[in-house]
């Protein structure tokens, strides 16, 4: 049953509540540790806790710092204790915001302003390596800033050779990532810090990801090149708490290393006839319940309970590494140092996007990536006590796809191996932008609801490059 109308009169609490459940059937299986991204789950009774917490604010606005001290109190809080982690100063500052997306933006938008008033620069650019989350890319587009882009090496680790020449008078920051998203690996932090530094232009660190996992690992033993503000040159550092902070979805941070570079991030207009208005980040209202549910969960796991995380993450980390090395014809793709990472194929018989169907076959949810072709996983405390079964599974996958190569061209490998290889890549951004759109129109959202006017991605793709083959001849 659909519900597409606002009900005439509202329903029984519990019949909608039943609904709710009843919509997840069709949900990926977190709680097993089935799917490698989206979701960084501990257990019912942590998820729990953090409800519990989010209920108590689910009300609560952030959006002034005056109205919910609570919420002001909770911020400053949680800000201070991922300062300490990330070893920041005495004027070490930041905002929570509802995700990594919201920070990375926010930096761009920041140094875009600091350099617009500094330096007069009207013609922005930023340099980020290849490998720099999407979501940077998305505030390059949002806030007219160019991206320039560090190219990958050999070893699919960022090249800094050229950044020295690349750093002009219109660039207003350098990014690195730790790790980056597409293989995990930690870029060159120190020595790009230095040549901003040297330039006087701002270094942001993209520690979404590593920003809750990193400083554990390190507690519990494992060396990292310098990448948080121990190194000079870096200003501001992005730390998600929804991902390795297990908190509810909806936090992140940003900070910086002093209050003159926060300002910029700042807005404030004090003419609006609704009043004098100043906003930290992004959003208006702020969810109190994503703050509340932060600061609860930081102080209900603590640096201890953050280490086991991290041990028992590392330990399924080494595990796969290890059994993936282990399996004829395929290779852990660049050098990850920390939580995720990405495996490809070494073998022309072993087509890594059938693999990935394969996998999906049996039950795991599985993320792709391309340029070179591999899968993902982000992997966490809960893979433990799945990396071995996962193991097995990716073992007898690569089989079946030896055995039978046809299956590199059906399914998801045709389809997203076209999607990687079409060489017209402005029409694969207008496809999927078409199929994306409809998506949202009132009462669709699932793609199959127009399948018969409107065949899905893959086969519309398939057929525009044939077309296009054909011309080509
Ligand atoms: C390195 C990195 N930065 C930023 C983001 C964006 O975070 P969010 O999905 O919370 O907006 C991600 C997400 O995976 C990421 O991996």
């Amino acid at each position: 049953m659909t519900h597409q109308h606002l009900p005439e009169t509202g329903r029984a609490p519990d019949e909608v509540l039943g609904d709710l459940k009843k919509f997840a059937s069709d949900d990926p299986d977190y709680k097993d540790g089935r799917i490698w991204s989206l979701v960084y789950h501990i257990n019912e009774a942590h998820d729990d806790f953090a409800a519990a917490a989010y209920r108590q604010y689910s009300s609560a606005n952030g959006l002034n710092p005056a109205a919910f001290q609570s919420l002001k109190r909770m911020e400053s809080e949680i800000i201070s204790m991922v300062a300490g982690l990330l070893h920041g100063g005495p004027d070490t500052c930041g905002v929570v915001t509802a995700g990594g997306t919201e920070s990375c933006l926010m930096a761009v938008k920041a140094y875009r302003d600091l350099a617009r008033k500094k330096r007069h620069v009207t013609r922005p650019n930023m340099i980020i390596p290849a490998t720099a989350h999407v979501a940077w890319f998305k505030a390059a587009r949002y806030f007219d800033v160019r991206a320039r882009l560090l190219p990958m090496d050999k070893d699919l680790n960022t090249d800094i050779r050229k950044l020295k020449r690349m750093i002009n008078q219109n660039t207003v920051m350098v990014l690195g990532s730790a790790p980056e998203y597409p293989h995990g690996t930690i870029d060159p932090i120190a020595k790009m810090g230095a040549l901003a530094a040297a330039r006087d232009v701002p270094m942001h660190v993209d520690a979404c990801v590593g920003g809750f996992i990193l400083p554990f690992m390190e507690m519990n033993g494992t060396e990292f090149p310098d990448w948080d503000f121990r190194v000079p040159g870096v200003t501001s550092i992005s730390a998600d708490l929804h991902k390795y902070g297990y908190t509810a979805k909806g936090a992140s941070t940003i900070l910086y290393r002093n209050l003159d570079l926060l300002k910029s991030q700042m807005f404030v207009y004090q003419d609006w006839p609704g009043g004098v208005f100043a906003s930290p980040a992004l959003l208006g209202t702020r969810p109190g319940g994503a703050y509340a549910a932060a600061w609860a969960v930081l102080q209900k796991v603590g640096i201890d309970g953050y280490r086991a995380l991290a041990a028992q993450t590392s330990e399924a980390v080494d595990i796969l590494k290890a059994g993936i090395g282990d399996i004829e014809g395929l290779h852990v793709l660049g050098q990850p140092q920390g939580p995720l990472l990405a495996y490809g194929s070494t073998d022309s018989k072993v087509n890594i996007f059938a693999v990935a169907d394969q996998l999906e076959k049996k039950g795991w949810g599985v993320n792709r990536v391309q340029n070179p072709n591999g899968i993902h996983a982000m992997v966490t405390a809960q893979h433990l006590a799945v990396a071995k079964q996962y193991l097995v599974d990716l073992a007898e996958s690569v089989q079946t796809v030896r055995a039978n190569p046809e299956l590199a061209k059906t399914g998801g490998a045709a389809t997203y191996g076209m999607m990687a290889h079409v060489p017209l890549r402005g029409m694969v951004k207008s496809k999927v932008l078409d199929v994306f759109a409809e998506m949202y129109r009132a009462g669709g959202g699932q793609l199959h609801l127009e399948e018969d006017k409107n065949p899905p991605l893959p086969e519309r793709l398939m057929a525009k490059y044939v077309q296009w083959r054909a011309k080509r001849g």
